[in-house]
């Protein structure tokens, strides 16, 4: 139901397909990469400059008062650092982190064990928030309002409500589709971070740092191509990373240079920009299937045989920052730029001229 913040232990093996490679999902190696690249300090968490200042901020005037720091929305693609940064928080605060999820906390009695069982000033993690029931959101409010709850005790006529005071936590709740969270929730965290997409040179400090802990010799553009290909996203740079090095010690000497990374990455199938098979499926579509008209989430979903979900969260932001892919009212429709990158030509029709 939950646990103490602890990646497990595991080992994989190296070879992998290159689909797995990119998508932007959570896989078991993650975890095991996770255990010793994830940032733990504030100082570590690389990039996300505003949201950090603020929680600087935040986290001294707390640390100062000896209160719980507010509860906290974090929002954001996956990959982007959202448990990360919850665990830099419990870290930073001196104090143990809880991790649960909205799916696995499924009747009340299972989220009033958590909370009941949480130290002073705890953070409690809920991973995927907005996937939390009914039930148990409502008696989400009053613990982080007045940080009580009420449990019924017995059953039928002999049942009697009793209200457990809590300790003074801090709930961290994460999601990646704020649209999905209801208003009584939302409003009842004290603050909301939406984290965005790193840039090229954030990612490159960070595949630095990771290569470093990892102890693999890399050289400053050998980090930056493959920052360049990681869409925007650590978790995939980090385990681009560790592709990159495999590929080095096999066919190399090990060490990693811009020459390298980009024969791996190539052999890896992930394009220089980090598009990978579903994200160049997703445009051949747009472009040469539906020949450059409108084209809704369902139908372009059902095109390239992916979950209308997965496609919204995970690759259509990317492509949006790419400037690959407009959303308008009509539907998904491809730009200029995404014609360019698959060496198409772009429609002249007036529906392209207005886009283009
Ligand atoms: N700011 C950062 N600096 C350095 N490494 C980072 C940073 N953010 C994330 N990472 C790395 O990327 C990995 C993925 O981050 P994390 O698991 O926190 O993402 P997430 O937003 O929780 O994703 P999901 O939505 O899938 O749960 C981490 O294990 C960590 O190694
Ligand atoms: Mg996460």
């Amino acid at each position: 139901m939950s646990t103490i913040w602890e990646p497990p232990d595991g080992s994989h093996g190296i070879e992998d397909e290159a689909e797995r490679l990119v998508s932007a999902e959570y896989t078991d190696e993650d975890l095991d990469i996770d255990r010793s690249l994830r940032p733990r300090r504030l100082e570590e968490y690389l990039g996300q400059t505003r949201v950090k200042e603020n929680l600087g901020v935040l986290l001294q005037a707390a640390k100062a008062r000896g209160e719980a720091l507010d509860h906290m929305l974090l929002s954001g693609p996956p990959g982007l650092g959202k448990t990360t940064l919850a665990g830099v928080i419990a870290n930073e605060l001196g104090v143990q982190m809880r991790v649960t999820s909205g799916p696995a906390i499924e009747r009340a009695g299972d989220l009033a064990a958590i909370l009941t069982n949480l130290d002073e000033r705890d953070v409690l993690f809920i991973d995927e928030i907005h996937r939390l029931n009914r039930v148990v959101e409502e008696v989400l409010y009053p613990a982080m309002e007045d940080y009580k709850i009420d449990i019924v005790i017995g059953k039928g006529p002999a049942a009697r409500s009793l209200r457990l005071d809590l300790p003074r936590f801090t709930l961290i709740g994460a999601t990646t589709r704020t649209g999905l969270l209801t208003g009584p929730l939302r409003d009842r965290f004290g603050m909301a971070f939406r984290l965005g997409y790193y840039t090229a040179e954030e990612l490159a400090a960070i595949v630095s740092r990771s290569a470093g802990i990892l102890g693999v010799r890399i050289s400053e553009d050998g980090a930056d191509e493959i920052a360049r290909r990681s869409r925007g996203t650590p978790r995939l740079a980090n385990r681009l990373l560790k592709r990159v090095r495999d590929y080095a010690q096999v066919r190399h000497d090990g060490a990693i240079d811009e020459d390298i990374a980009a024969e791996a990455l190539a052999f890896f199938e992930v394009d220089h920009v980090g598009l990978d098979h579903m994200d160049l499926a997703i445009l051949e579509a747009l472009v040469r299937t539906f020949a450059g008209r409108p084209v809704g989430l369902n139908t372009l979903a059902a095109a390239v045989g992916e979950e209308p979900d997965t496609l919204e969260e995970v690759y259509e932001p990317y492509l949006l920052q790419l400037g690959f892919l407009t959303r308008t009212p009509k539907g998904r429709q491809a730009t200029s730029r995404a014609y360019e990158h698959l060496g198409a030509v772009p429609p002249s029709d007036a529906e392209g001229d207005r886009l283009f």
